[in-house]
């Protein structure tokens, strides 16, 4: 993959240098996440960016199949270390969707489609809906515009920052979510608090 907003290096780098670098526990989001899926009898769960693991184990535990779609080797390796093999992971851009023929009830993308430009979360956004199967529920967690970093670092474009080398990040509000996701089903947005304030966006596909 080359193009230049995505550079798996960044992160290859980060998990080589700083391994488990948000450690085991699954975040808030996707603690939020497992109630809705439990509530609505969700199975067969689709992560992309999945990273280490640490938000699959937290549906694994509660009996869902998680696949996940990871860019870097390492953290995929972590993942292995961690949580074993049955889960299927695979190594690649998500900018490459689908990685396989299934329509998944669930998908959970935690950090990473703030990490994209216009183009690939468009693409992003729609590859995940491609997967998603009638009345399954899509959610995103997005960096939120009330983050301290919003306006530090290189302007690249309307609310997308360098904060620093390799780090592109675009900084959504509410404006944005519904410019995005409306097209998607679009249900609720709520604001949660991890490491930095995020959106958690909540979709739900209904074909008729
Ligand atoms: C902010 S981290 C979040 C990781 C994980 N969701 C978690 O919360 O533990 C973003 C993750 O997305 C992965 N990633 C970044 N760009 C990617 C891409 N284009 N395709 C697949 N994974 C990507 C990174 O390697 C990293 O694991």
């Amino acid at each position: 993959m080359t193009n230049e907003n995505l550079d798996p290096e960044f992160w290859e780098t980060n998990f080589i240098e700083k391994q488990e670098m948000w450690g085991l526990e699954s975040s808030n989001s996707a603690v939020l996440t497992k109630d809705l899926f439990i509530k609505n009898s969700v199975k067969n769960i689709l992560i992309p960016g999945f990273g280490y693991g640490r938000n699959a184990q937290i549906f694994i535990e509660n009996g869902m199949n998680v696949t996940g779609i990871e860019i870097s080797k390492t953290a995929i390796a972590l993942a292995r270390k961690h949580y074993g093999s049955r889960t299927t992971i695979y190594h690649g851009s998500v900018t490459d969707m689908p990685f396989d023929n299934c329509q998944y009830d669930g998908i959970f993308c935690y950090g990473l489609i703030h990490l994209l430009d216009i183009t690939e979360r468009q693409k992003l956004i729609s590859a995940c809906n491609n997967q998603l199967s009638n009345n399954g529920y899509m959610i995103f967690t997005a960096i939120s515009k009330k983050a301290p970093t919003y306006g530090k670092g290189k302007l690249i474009s309307k609310d997308r920052y360098e904060i620093f080398e390799g780090a592109k990040i675009f900084f959504y509000d509410m404006e944005s979510i519904q410019a995005e996701f409306e097209k998607v089903g679009l249900l609720e947005v709520s604001e949660v608090k991890e490491n930095h304030p995020l959106f958690l966006i909540t979709c739900k596909k209904n074909e008729t």
